[in-house]
């Protein structure tokens, strides 16, 4: 099962760059921009690594996140992930991005998007690997603050495909939104957001309703409302699950108790995805290595995830054909 999952083909369609910082780099970077860091070693920053909810993670993702200052501390993350994304047989990647995490600290908006994007490019040279960005607004800040944002995306427009709502979701819904995703649309960004993760149903019946989101990213509490079981059907939206992201942040106690198999069976399009990589403690293959083991998934399940994946990811048709042609050929020799 650990090659056949080694070898699918697959995408990754829920990953923030910014969680991808792994201890070895953040402390390069941060030597190389003269900051001091709060922990004296790479040990001792792992150490922290430890959560008890969403909230406990942001506050060490965005101080980790802070150490980033030049073009090419953001082209230096974004390829070392995307190594990772050859070397795991990610065939295709939708990354997000948290601008106002950076442009809050005065670095600017184009120093973000340029380090990233020519990482992709490099990739796509060099490993091909396809990606897109994912231009995600922070929900704890206000709508007025994601409009500034939006507006400044405008000249990178060519380099953004869809736009979508994260960090701190209770206490922040979707309706807080709603005006700056209406003009996301306007300027043709596919709208996805952050949903029923630790918030209840009723914010993913807000993102549908009000966001018109193409995608749910996380969705878990879906399962406490069976109308919005059928709306998610009825509509073909897909589910980006983080099985090892729940379960650090304790949405899920244990893996064998991951609600994944029974969205699965009750007809819900669901991906696996690994959120925060490099505080999760595992990158996209290992998600589907624990929890095909955790939840006894086939060969046929894992097909299925790896089908989803390319479906519902927003590449252009021809590339999601080709993709799916590759998935099919493997799979057909196994
Ligand atoms: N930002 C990075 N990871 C996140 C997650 N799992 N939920 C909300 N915001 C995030
Ligand atoms: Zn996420």
């Amino acid at each position: 099962m650990k090659t056949f999952i080694e070898n699918l083909p697959k995408a990754e369609l829920h990953l923030h760059i910014e969680g991808t910082f792994e201890p070895e780099l953040l402390f390069e970077i941060a030597k190389r921009n003269n900051i001091k860091l709060k922990y004296d070693s790479i040990e001792e920053l792992k150490k922290a690594y430890s959560f008890d909810c969403l909230q406990d993670f942001l506050n060490i993702y965005y101080q980790g996140a802070g150490v980033l200052i030049t073009e090419q501390d953001f082209y230096d993350l974004t390829y070392s992930y995307l190594q990772k994304c050859a070397e795991q047989n990610v065939r295709h990647t939708e990354i997000m991005f948290d601008p106002q995490t950076h442009t809050e600290r005065g670095i600017a908006f184009e120093t973000v998007i340029n380090g990233i994007s020519k990482a992709i490019e490099a990739a796509k040279q060099n490993l091909d690997v396809s990606a897109l960005l994912i231009m995600s607004y922070l929900r704890h800040l206000s709508e007025e603050d994601a409009f500034n944002t939006l507006e400044q995306s405008l000249p990178f427009k060519d380099k953004i495909t869809a736009v979508g709502l994260d960090s701190s979701e209770k206490g922040n819904p979707p309706s807080k939104f709603q005006k700056v995703f209406e003009a996301s649309i306007k300027e043709g960004y596919i709208p996805v957001a952050h949903a029923g993760e630790e918030g209840d149903a009723d914010y993913i019946w807000e993102a549908l309703d009000l966001l018109k989101i193409k995608r749910i990213d996380h969705g878990n509490n879906c399962l406490q409302d069976e109308k919005l079981i059928q709306e998610i059907i009825k509509r073909d939206l897909a589910l980006t699950v983080c099985p090892l992201s729940n379960t650090a942040l304790q949405v899920v106690a244990d893996l064998k108790e991951h609600s994944l198999k029974k969205m699965m069976d009750l007809g819900i399009k669901t991906t696996i995805n690994s959120d925060d990589p490099a505080y999760f403690g595992g990158q996209v293959n290992q998600n589907y290595i624990d929890t095909q083991k955790a939840l006894n998934l086939t060969k046929k399940d894992l097909y299925n995830l790896a089908y989803n994946s390319f479906q519902y990811s927003f590449s252009p048709e021809n590339e999601k054909a080709n993709y799916i042609k590759e998935l099919d050929e493997y799979y057909s020799k196994q």
